[in-house]
């Protein structure tokens, strides 16, 4: 069996990690604020596969390049209920952390003696709780600096999948509140990353979470970004690839990156034994099972789980829309229905990442090809 560089299920490695350039350039700054005792924060936003825990690893990468304690948070969906299970999550992570690179005394000692120092069911009032939970919280992060001061310049807490936390009442706020309260005494960083809600719904008005995590939206990866990264991953197996089928794979993909390394996995998946060369007759071989594959893997979970009416509203869309760009009027001609009918269905499209909104009033189905796989749906 041949080994394939590509891996669509895995973030990428940071050694074959390419663009995203003003994204670091703005996490190094903020990076060295940090460590100069004022902190500064930052959250990512993207659709689906659009890269961001990818980031958040070139991220950890830098951190630990500059003497950084890094906790990498994510999953926490079972873990966390509420904010006190969040504090709890959060510390015990770093702490952790502080022992795994000191190697000093054991994690179990220390978890048996975390919880009940903090006696949070006591507490039954939800404001005083979270008053509570909050001094507690900020004791602990404190203490845990402490620790890990001698041996750290900041402690750079990457909390990927953060629209979970957006779930539980208050986190983002009560995170907020917790950090900036201590960046004084401190140094703590947090980026969170996901398909953020905070930043969408607020983008007018200058709120507070916008403020303290100031928003960098993932866009598609540039044609330059894709070739690289493909002559680098191919190089490591000797195989070459001809212009054409560059230009291809660019145009098809989007630059998507999920899409993107999903065909290129595919298409060296359908290479020969003994063959190395990736070219036109090859791509010819491969485009209906990357049509199949992206449709089980990536475009259904996406459709299946969208309501009755937002699915045949999309479907009504992607049925008259020659390109996967549309105005809020040419939806409401479509689907003869409201405006306020349809914006409820549109919220909930843009909601799931299948529509973007560019600009005011106008919408953008997220890839060409989830709009050719509605349009096959619809008829299978
Ligand atoms: N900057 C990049 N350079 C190279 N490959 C990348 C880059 N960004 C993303 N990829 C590739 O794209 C795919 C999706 O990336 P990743 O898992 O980071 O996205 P995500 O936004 O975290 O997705 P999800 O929304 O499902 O959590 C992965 O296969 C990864 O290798
Ligand atoms: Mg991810």
């Amino acid at each position: 069996m041949r080994f394939n560089p590509f891996n669509p299920q895995q973030p990428a490695r940071p050694d074959f990690f390419v663009g995203r350039e003003p994204e670091i350039i703005t996490f190094e700054k903020f990076l060295v604020q940090t460590m100069h005792n004022s902190p500064m924060n930052l959250s990512v936003t993207g659709n689906r596969g659009m890269g961001k825990t990818s980031l958040l690893m070139k991220f950890e990468q830098i951190a630990k390049e500059n003497s950084c304690l890094v906790v990498r948070l994510s999953n926490y969906e079972s873990n966390v209920k509420d904010i006190i299970d969040l504090c709890d999550f959060i510390a015990l992570n770093i702490k952790s952390e502080i022992l795994s690179k000191k190697n000093l005394e054991s994690l179990g000692e220390w978890i048996k003696a975390f919880k009940p120092t903090l006696g949070w069911n006591d507490f039954t009032l939800t404001l005083e709780k979270k008053q509570v939970a909050q001094e507690l919280f900020r004791q602990k992060l404190i203490k845990l600096w402490e620790e890990a001061k001698p041996d750290f310049k900041a402690i750079v807490l990457l909390i990927d999948e953060a629209e979970s936390l957006e779930k539980v009442s208050g986190a983002l706020t009560f995170l907020r509140e917790v950090f900036q309260r201590i960046s004084s005494e401190a140094n703590y960083m947090v980026v969170l990353a996901g398909k953020l809600n905070f930043p969408e719904r607020m983008s007018e008005s200058f709120s507070p979470l916008n403020r303290f995590f100031p928003t960098q939206r993932l866009k598609s990866l540039s044609r330059q970004e894709m070739k690289e990264y493909l002559e680098r991953k191919l190089k490591t197996e000797n195989v070459e690839i001809t212009d054409e089928t560059v230009n291809y794979i660019v145009e098809k993909s989007e630059g998507h990156p999920y899409v993107f390394v999903a065909m290129c996995y595919l298409i060296f998946d359908s290479l020969g034994e003994k063959d190395s060369l990736i070219d036109s007759t090859l791509i010819e071989r491969t485009a209906l099972k990357i049509k199949s594959h992206l449709a089980k893997d990536f475009f259904s979970p996406m459709f299946h789980p969208l309501s009755k009416k937002a699915k045949e509203i999309l479907i009504a869309i992607c049925k008259n829309s020659k390109k996967n760009e549309f105005t809020l009027k040419e939806a409401i001609k479509w689907s003869k229905e409201t405006g306020s009918y349809l914006s409820p269905y549109i919220l909930e499209l843009l909601r799931k990442g299948i529509l973007n909104k560019p600009e005011r009033a106008t919408y953008r189905i997220f890839h060409t090809l989830f709009l050719e796989y509605v349009l096959e749906v619809k008829e299978g």
